[in-house]
């Protein structure tokens, strides 16, 4: 295994195209806490192959995606349930009641109901009090990234704010066609969350910078074929897989951007300690790395056991990692999701 102590120092002054850049303000909050919350029993690409007599070898599954296995709910739980185990756990991490979080943020594409809102059947479970902001966000598989943006406005505009708990969860399951092969072995449901902790004058750890984008006219790409408006059901994935591979890897890829949002950070690609990659497909974040040119060992891959799980990935990552004892405090992570719409963005951070 390979771990690094703490080690990101802050370039002083980044110069780039010979323009010295403003350096970005201290951060406005920090991760307190993290946790994750997975169905329990994992699925083998031979179970499920099996299970749903797909036309497949467990050899294929791996070689094409690198996933080993999954997680799907089972009775009784639900993106709610998964979300709200996720957060008691990363609330534990960080010592704290839910009577101190003040604003509860959900990404997800796979919410228990169209209305209300995972984010405010999670606050009424966890009993977080009434009067609190909670709302989800579907930015499909970059949702993780832009709760985490939203955060930085709550934070800046909320003075008495202290917590906010965000949260990436999905049932993938509920929309998988498993009649369809190419789609149905690639997602998993889970659930993974942060609790942010407003920062005290002068901590320099924490959330950095966070830039997202879109471009909705790549949505016939990767869609769900219904909806609330188009017919009154949740629908399916419906995906043209080596398009959306050749997107994602261009756009998680793109070195000229990532170094962009490092230098806005203080940092350059070099002082990287970690990339945390959304986990679609191990073979897109190898391509995407190589891009970058960040040695594998210093990209997190999880996908082998979890498969997709969509906005779920990147923090169910961070767990898992903090759980393996590879992330050390004042380590410099890159946080990066690229989903559909299409939708991606970036996050830099001091754990
Ligand atoms: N088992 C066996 N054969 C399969 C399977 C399967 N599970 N799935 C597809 N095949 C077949 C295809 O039908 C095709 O057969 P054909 O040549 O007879 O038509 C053959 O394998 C090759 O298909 P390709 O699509 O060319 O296979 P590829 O190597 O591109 O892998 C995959 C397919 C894994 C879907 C790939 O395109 C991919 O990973 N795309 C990105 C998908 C992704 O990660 N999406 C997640 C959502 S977006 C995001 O999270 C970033």
């Amino acid at each position: 295994m390979h771990c690094r102590g703490p080690s990101a120092k802050r370039v002083a002054e980044p110069k780039e195209h010979g323009v010295h850049r403003l350096m970005n303000s201290a951060p406005l909050c920090h991760v307190a806490g993290v946790g994750h919350c997975l169905p329990n029993q994992p699925i083998s690409n031979a179970a499920l192959i099996e299970r749903y007599g797909l036309a497949s070898t467990p050899e294929w599954i791996e070689s094409r995606t690198g996933i080993q296995q999954r997680y799907f709910v089972e009775a009784g739980q639900t993106t709610a349930t998964l979300a709200t185990a996720a957060a008691q756990h990363a609330l534990t991490q960080a010592h704290l009641s839910p009577m101190a979080i003040g604003a509860v943020l959900v990404a997800t594409c796979t919410p228990d109901y169209t209305f209300p809102s995972v984010a405010t059947l999670v606050q009424a479970a966890l009993g977080v009090p009434a009067g609190t902001v909670a709302l989800d966000v579907n930015a499909a598989c970059s949702g993780f990234i832009a709760a985490l943006s939203m955060t930085q406005g709550l934070f800046a505009t909320r003075p008495a704010l202290q917590h906010i708990l965000v949260i990436g969860a999905e049932t993938f399951s509920n929309v998988l066609d498993f009649t369809d092969r190419s789609t149905c072995v690639l997602f998993g449901d889970g659930a993974g969350a942060v609790v942010l902790t407003r920062n005290q004058p002068g901590e320099t750890r924490g959330l950095l910078v966070v830039e997202q984008g879109a471009d909705g006219t790549q949505a016939p790409l990767l869609h769900s074929g219904h909806g609330v408006a188009r017919g009154g059901i949740a629908g399916t994935v419906q995906m043209q897989g080596a398009a959306v591979f050749k997107h994602a890897v261009r756009q998680m890829g793109d070195r000229a951007a990532t170094a962009a949002l490092l230098a806005q950070s203080g940092y350059t690609l070099a002082g990287l300690d970690w990339l945390v990659p959304h986990q679609a497909n191990a073979r897109i974040l190898e391509a995407a790395a190589e891009a970058l040119q960040i040695p594998p060992y210093k990209v997190i891959t999880t996908v082998g056991q979890h498969a997709n799980t969509s906005a779920a990935s990147i923090p169910l990552a961070l767990s898992h990692a903090q759980q393996q004892g590879q992330l050390k405090a004042g380590q410099l992570l890159l946080l990066q999701a690229f989903g559909a719409g299409f939708t991606w963005g970036m996050a830099s951070l001091i754990w």
